[in-house]
């Protein structure tokens, strides 16, 4: 069945109704949820009623109903893609046998790790974003933001459910703890430090929904191959939900680069001082947006080589992206995977065994396909005849982590001295300068059809609605 029972206080497709001690403790877990929603959750937004999509089957075709709704009433709750029939775990030395329907002891304590890991990032970028809805660039942005917003919300119960019911007593703790840690909280962090960072500016939040978005999708990938059945259908629901979240990184940034490049032909200039009088955010800016936002993302994926990797991998619990459509053996015990380290001054490839290799492998593939839409914007870029090409930064560029961390390389991927680097970071990363800007363009633009200055209308409203929707009722 792929419906959703929505009579029940916890929307749910998993019968939890007949299962009254889990279904007792989520209820208890419900209103502290709602507590952080209203301390955390996006600023000054409790009487708006928002244009929102809410899930109502885990059925592709047609699972979402759109409705102005108040966020604090959105149905939060607990779907699951449909079960396989007689799935069987198809990577790492379980291969062939049944797929868990509950976790095995020895893998419990590294389960409950990529859970709460998952389960951490979700309520982070909320709060990450918290501040963003003050400076919409119009409504249909608005909008958006709070779209992913209360997604980010049920992806947090997505990982709480699992949690509760197959964890216990740590389950519950851990559950807890998802409400307590907060983003940029000196004494109480978020687990992952790309989730510390701010989002301090709608740029930001359009590339950290591209890049940082993307690593979800990565990461749920991976984690919809899990020998763990309940986790597989879980993240594969989620990520029907997170592919609007990129749509609107990929989109954001693209029309933010079309308003740059009619000024560019409007003015007939290339010149950084005149755009930006203009009002307009140029596209040296822009990519140093990216080579920050890119960097900080794939040190995600973590150390290039990694024995929890290898286990996590090799014990069913976590497999690559793709795993299904690959032609290996799907054991990898002989095989060896290139990754980058410094000698002597110079980056080499060096030939590691595959198994302990297989955070880069994940992230190798993360970076083929955030590469796609680079090549989209630069296809807006060319349209309107402007000659400059934004790039992805190389693999080793302002690395935190694994055997890259520290060294400096250039965006183009040579070894530099500090004294290269001191001299040229300004032209690499956003500076305060660049920060200062982009913050000085935010204002809120939110009467029905209006856009800031900085960025471009979209082609298209949301959900077959024109663009000068009221996507938004202020009340
Ligand atoms: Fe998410
Ligand atoms: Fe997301």
């Amino acid at each position: 069945m792929s419906g959703i029972n929505y009579s029940e206080k916890i929307p749910n497709n998993v019968n939890l109704s007949e299962d009254r001690t889990l279904q007792r403790a989520l209820e208890q877990w419900q209103p502290n949820f709602i507590n952080w929603w209203d301390d955390m959750g996006p600023e000054g937004s409790t009487g708006m009623d928002v244009y929102l999509r809410t899930a109502v089957s885990v059925d592709p075709q047609g699972w979402a109903q759109f409705g102005h709704v108040k966020m604090r009433d959105y149905r939060w709750g607990v779907f699951l893609n449909p079960g396989e029939q007689d799935r069987k775990i198809h990577f790492g030395d379980h291969m062939g046998e049944k797929a868990w329907q509950d976790v095995p002891g020895e893998h419990r304590a590294n389960l409950r790790r990529i859970i709460v890991t998952q389960g951490d990032t979700e309520p982070a970028s909320v709060e990450q974003q918290r501040h963003l809805g003050l400076t919409a660039p119009s409504m249909y942005d608005l909008r958006n933001l709070f779209q992913i917003n209360v997604e980010e919300g049920r992806h947090l119960w997505a990982m709480v459910y699992l949690l509760h019911k197959y964890f216990g007593k740590d389950g519950r703790e851990e559950a807890d703890a998802l409400l307590q840690r907060n983003s940029g909280n000196e004494d109480n962090p978020r687990i992952l430090q790309a989730f510390n960072e701010k989002t301090p500016d709608w740029l930001s939040f359009f590339m950290f929904t591209y890049f940082t978005d993307r690593d979800g999708k990565f990461q749920l990938c991976a984690l919809a191959e899990s020998a763990f059945d309940p986790l597989a259908r879980t993240t594969k629901f989620m990520l029907t939900e997170e592919a609007h979240h990129m749509f609107v990184g990929e989109s954001g940034v693209g029309r933010v680069i079309q308003r740059t490049v009619n000024a560019m032909n409007e003015l007939k200039t290339d010149d950084v001082g005149k755009l930006r009088a203009a009002g307009v955010i140029d596209l040296p800016t822009i990519q140093r947006y990216i080579n920050f936002h890119f960097s900080v993302t794939i040190d995600l994926f973590g150390a290039d080589q990694s024995s929890n990797a290898a286990t996590f991998y090799s014990s069913g619990l976590k497999g690559r992206y793709e795993e299904g459509k690959r032609t290996d053996d799907h054991v990898l015990k002989g095989n060896t995977y290139k990754i980058l380290s410094v000698e002597d001054g110079k980056l080499l490839e060096k030939e590691v065994p595959m198994l302990n290799a297989l955070n880069e492998v994940l992230r190798d593939d993360y970076i083929k396909d955030s590469v796609g839409g680079v090549d989209r914007w630069n296809r807006i870029i060319e349209k309107a005849g402007v000659p400059f090409k934004l790039t992805v930064p190389h693999k080793a560029f302002h690395r935190n982590i694994g055997s890259l961390a520290g060294v400096k390389v250039s965006p183009d991927g040579r070894v530099v001295s500090e004294s290269e680097w001191q001299t040229k970071v300004g032209e690499w990363l956003p500076t305060d300068q660049d920060r200062a800007y982009v913050g000085s363009l935010m204002g809120r633009v939110v009467e029905p059809g209006k856009f800031a200055n900085w960025i471009a209308p979209p082609v298209m409203g949301i959900n077959r609605q024109p663009v000068d929707f009221e996507y938004v009722r202020f009340n």
